[in-house]
């Protein structure tokens, strides 16, 4: 099974708009078109969070770009999203996806208001529903906010908080993989048997290892993974020229 991950788009409402001399929306289609000529057909596709950098009107654009990639698709929130325009954009997007002998779950890691993630009770109960109803399958499991410190000061306040309770979580259920952004960076290592991934921004990076805020000219980029029906992950990260 073949899985794409786009990340933290940041999409403005009007496609011209740069941000930090980006424009989001071009850089977004750069990379959409590399994955469609190298990667595709995919079996599935995950946003994973901060679609929007704040301006909702860009949904509807990216819903009808992912209704061209025609996957199935999760779309999960950021910091930067509206939960409620988010959903209201993307209603062929589910918060769980079963791929042959592989099961995809979806966290909606936002605390409403801040720029940090948590997992909420409700979302802890839909997570634990979602593994006793996997039969079986391997698990996969996808949120916006890093669940691990990645060795940048400031990135790490602003990660996922309880982060250890659910990792030894993903730990105790056998989960394979857990897939993240937010961090604008590509990120590949394991923790106790479970791997940790995260993709490139489509638009522009942060510098790897910074203690403080800083931007990268790295290229943009997406995740590609290969879902094996053993629960081997073959997994690489593509870099696009804007
Ligand atoms: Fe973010």
């Amino acid at each position: 099974m073949r899985v794409l991950q786009f990340t933290d788009l940041h999409l403005r409402g009007d496609p011209e708009a740069e941000t930090r001399g980006v424009k989001p929306q071009r850089s977004f289609e750069a990379v959409v078109a590399h994955a469609k000529a190298h990667h595709s057909p995919a079996d599935a596709i995950l946003l994973t969070g901060d679609l929007a950098d704040d301006e909702h009107a860009s949904y509807p654009r990216l819903a009808d770009a992912m209704r061209e990639l025609d996957a199935p698709l999760m779309a999960l929130p950021g910091n930067h999203d509206d939960p409620a325009a988010l959903r209201a954009a993307f209603p062929q997007a589910s918060a769980v996806l079963d791929l042959g002998s592989w099961r995809i779950i979806g966290v909606d890691s936002q605390a409403a208001g801040a720029v940090h993630g948590e997992i909420n009770a409700r979302q802890w109960e839909m997570l634990e529903n979602a593994v006793l109803k996997a039969s079986g399958r391997h698990l996969l499991v996808a949120l916006h906010h890093p669940p691990l410190p990645l060795g940048s000061e400031w990135m790490d306040r602003i990660g996922l908080r309880d982060a250890e309770a659910f990792r030894q979580w993903l730990t105790l259920h056998g989960v394979r993989a857990c897939l993240f952004g937010h961090a604008h960076q590509a990120w590949d290592g394991e923790v106790n048997g479970v791997r940790y991934l995260c993709a490139p921004s489509t638009s522009s990076q942060f510098v790897a290892g910074s203690a403080t805020y800083a931007i990268s000219d790295e290229a943009p980029g997406y995740r590609w993974l290969e879902l094996h029906d053993d629960g081997r992950i073959d997994t690489g990260v593509e870099r696009v020229a804007r």
